[in-house]
């Protein structure tokens, strides 16, 4: 059996600097079942943490410096002190979330202290399930376990993550997988409002699986496309003279939608109905309705690949795949920021076979493997271990 990421960065930590870690933290990765690209728009997310994640060990230096060992890269490493300006690398870029972190806490005056630390982790990279926001979040929680930082609630370890990936590392994500790694509950999803920061834990019903199915693909286009559909976003939102999409419904769009650029309408439509779709979603997930799930989903996904244009042709015909063999018992949409990546399904625990054999006969990303599948468990948030 492979060992664990917090077992495997333990082994690693007393091998580098021999001798037993002191504090052991860890954060998970997301899944985002519903409300994509709604979180920058101040908008409704319904997300939730994995059993997959990214674990730190590490112990305080009694001197100024970092000492950074990443276990996953062939244990690259990143050593600086505290005490001169944190600069942000051209490369690794794992390095560059740890740094940020700190950076961030240098700069807010918290009482940062040396550190020895060995990261591991296990959320699939590059596929849609923030393995950087875990990375982020780890780092924020493990030094939110020294003395002088205060209580900080998980809502503001995932802001100070956020920061970090804003500022720091120049990504200008929401805050979804950020809050998602540091809020998640077991066995629920999170309806986060994205302005008001509120968390609403949605139990999942315990007849569902959640299957996540890596497409293979790629996520290439990811940071210009991104950056390009928030530009739209604001813009649409200029026009209505509002802070953020949140502020405008169907109504408003319908009855001034010709005045806007026609890209850029259907772009503001997406973010309308999707974030509406999560109020729905977070009523029919508690209900244990996977029919009203699969509806949703499925409206969620037409609107990603036609009106906000961030799915590809590879990962609709997983879906596609998906859905024949659940039918109106769950639900299937690709995941996270687009362009390739992974699919989500909630499918009752009795059609994970079929869904699993489906993509086996009848997927191939174009470079010609297979997908990836994993069934996760919605996980607890970021948090110390004993
Ligand atoms: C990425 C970003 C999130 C969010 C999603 C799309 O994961 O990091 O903030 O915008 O894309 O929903």
């Amino acid at each position: 059996m492979t060992q664990s990421p917090m077992a495997r960065a333990a082994t690693q930590f007393e091998a580098a600097f021999g001798a037993a870690p002191s504090i052991q933290v860890q954060a998970p990765g997301r899944v985002n079942l519903i409300g994509e690209h709604t979180d920058y728009n101040d908008g409704l997310v319904l997300p939730c943490a994995i059993n997959f994640g990214t674990a730190i060990v590490a112990r305080r230096r009694d001197d100024r410096t970092v000492r950074v060992i990443a276990a996953d890269y062939d244990d690259a490493a990143d050593t600086y002190s505290l005490d001169a300006p944190i600069a942000r690398l051209e490369a690794p870029m794992w390095a560059n979330y740890v740094r940020g972190v700190i950076d961030d806490m240098v700069r807010r005056g918290l009482p940062v202290c040396g550190m020895d630390m060995v990261i591991a982790g296990d959320v699939p990279q590059g596929a849609g399930l923030s393995s950087s926001a875990s990375l982020s979040v780890a780092v924020c929680t493990l030094f939110a376990t020294l003395p002088g930082f205060g209580h900080l609630t998980p809502i503001d370890l995932a802001l100070a993550a956020q920061r970090a990936e804003n500022d720091f590392v120049g990504c200008k994500c929401g805050n979804m997988d950020q809050i998602s790694s540091a809020a998640g509950v077991a066995g629920h999803a999170l309806m986060i409002d994205c302005r008001s920061l509120d968390v609403t834990p949605v139990p999942i019903p315990s007849n569902v699986a959640i299957m996540i199915f890596n497409s293979q693909v790629t996520r290439g286009l990811v940071d210009s496309e991104y950056n390009t559909r928030r530009l739209q976003c604001e813009a649409a939102a200029r026009h209505f003279g509002v802070p953020a999409l949140r502020d405008v419904d169907l109504a408003m769009l319908e009855a001034r939608g010709a005045e806007l650029d026609p890209v850029v309408l259907r772009r503001a439509r997406h973010i309308v109905t999707d974030s509406a779709r999560v109020a729905d979603a977070a009523v029919a997930l508690a209900a244990g309705d996977l029919a009203r799930m699969g509806e949703l989903m499925a409206a969620s996904h037409a609107s990603m690949r036609d009106d906000f244009e961030i799915t590809v042709p590879a990962v609709d015909e997983l879906v596609a795949i998906v859905k024949a063999a659940i039918g109106l018992q769950g639900g299937v949409r690709m995941t996270g920021g687009g362009f390739g990546g992974c699919v989500v399904a909630l499918v009752p625990h009795a059609l994970v076979d079929a869904a699993r054999a489906a993509v086996a006969q009848h997927y191939r990303a174009p470079n010609g493997e297979q997908a990836t599948v994993y069934v996760c468990s919605a996980a607890a948030g970021a948090g110390a271990c004993p």
